[in-house]
């Protein structure tokens, strides 16, 4: 008799089997949440496109990283919302700025037991919500940019940052940024480099929960990579290990699973995701809808996301997937 070949389907008999030979496990320990802390409010506020996220308080955010510390979250990154804005973005390099006070309340709070990681930027700074500081043309400048980072990481560092993670897409930003860490005796700090970090129609939630409006109707072109360029991907990050990033990342995350793939057969640090705020409120407006269903479909993102090859994950999801996993 010649019967069909059933071995396919053998071993998804039982939910312990298909345990069992499941390859790709999404755990508490490959999440990082990313958090807002705004310096002029009293109340912590809702964001209205990223449904059960906030903008913190200091305490509120205290409050949040106690819970996910508790479920268990190894890391967490920080965005500040100043209460004043510049050209250049000097709140980001204030010792008493937002996220430096923040860092130096969660050192107080954790000590080394939660990674905090300080997003290293100037958008959220700057009155006309570029990454860097113009030129009078009103272009970017990447050079005079590159200084301004450098400040930022000291303060960040000094503050007590476990890690920095430069998200502007400057040319050389890695390089600067070590170089002025190494110099000031934080050789030890490790850097994680949105390495390759695509100009993304999915960040228009978080440019809402930061308050940030690129001024003139402009966009972040000019440093932010072309979704259509894969190649051009892993050069950003080889030049990026070349320079000393520690981790790099790709972002976003799900409209990329190529590179993410392509990243991990071509180089061998650890390589970090982020699933961006319009990933999740994609997710989160058809979960509210009742069009699909919203816990299945966040761990089914989050699996292929590691699957991809990713080794953690930023993620809006982080609290509540963290909840479900314990
Ligand atoms: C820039 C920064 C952005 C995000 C993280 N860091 C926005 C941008 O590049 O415009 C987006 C994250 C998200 O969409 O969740 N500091």
């Amino acid at each position: 008799m010649n019967f069909p070949n059933r071995r396919l389907r053998r071993l998804r008999q039982t939910p312990s089997l298909r345990r069992l030979v499941a390859e790709t496990r999404i755990a508490v320990d490959d999440l990082i949440a990313p958090l807002f802390v705004r310096e002029d409010i009293d109340e912590p506020q809702p964001i209205a496109s990223l449904p059960g996220i906030m903008q913190h308080t200091h305490d509120s955010l205290r409050a949040e990283v106690k819970e996910l510390a508790g479920l268990g979250v190894p890391g967490v990154v920080l965005f500040g919302l100043p209460a004043r804005k510049d050209p250049t973005g000097s709140e980001a390099w204030n010792p008493d700025g937002v996220v430096q006070v923040a860092l130096k309340n969660l050192r107080d709070d954790h000590g080394d037991s939660v990674v905090a990681i300080a997003d290293l930027c100037v958008d959220e700074y700057t009155d006309h919500g570029h990454c860097g500081v113009l030129t009078s043309n009103g272009g970017v400048d990447n050079d005079a940019t590159l200084e301004l980072y450098q400040k930022v990481a000291l303060a960040q560092a000094e503050a007590g940052a476990d890690m920095v993670a430069p998200s502007g897409m400057m040319d050389g930003q890695v390089g600067a940024i070590r170089q002025a860490l190494d110099a000031n005796g934080y050789s030890l700090l490790p850097i994680l480099a949105y390495s390759a970090k695509f100009a993304s129609a999915e960040y228009g939630p978080f440019r809402e929960a930061v308050d940030v409006t690129i001024a003139g109707g402009g966009n972040r072109k000019s440093y932010q990579q072309d979704p259509a360029n894969g190649r051009e991907a892993m050069e950003e990050i080889r030049l990026d290990i070349a320079e000393g990033a520690d981790v790099v990342m790709v972002k976003p995350a799900l409209a990329y699973l190529d590179v993410i793939a392509q990243a991990r057969a071509q180089f061998d640090v650890p390589l970090a995701a982020y699933h961006v705020s319009g990933e999740y409120a994609m997710l989160k407006a058809a979960a509210q809808n009742g069009w699909i269903d919203g816990p299945a479909t966040a761990l089914e993102h989050l699996t292929a996301i590691k699957r991809a090859g990713a080794d953690m994950i930023l993620t809006y999801l982080a609290h509540e997937i963290a909840e479900t996993l314990q």
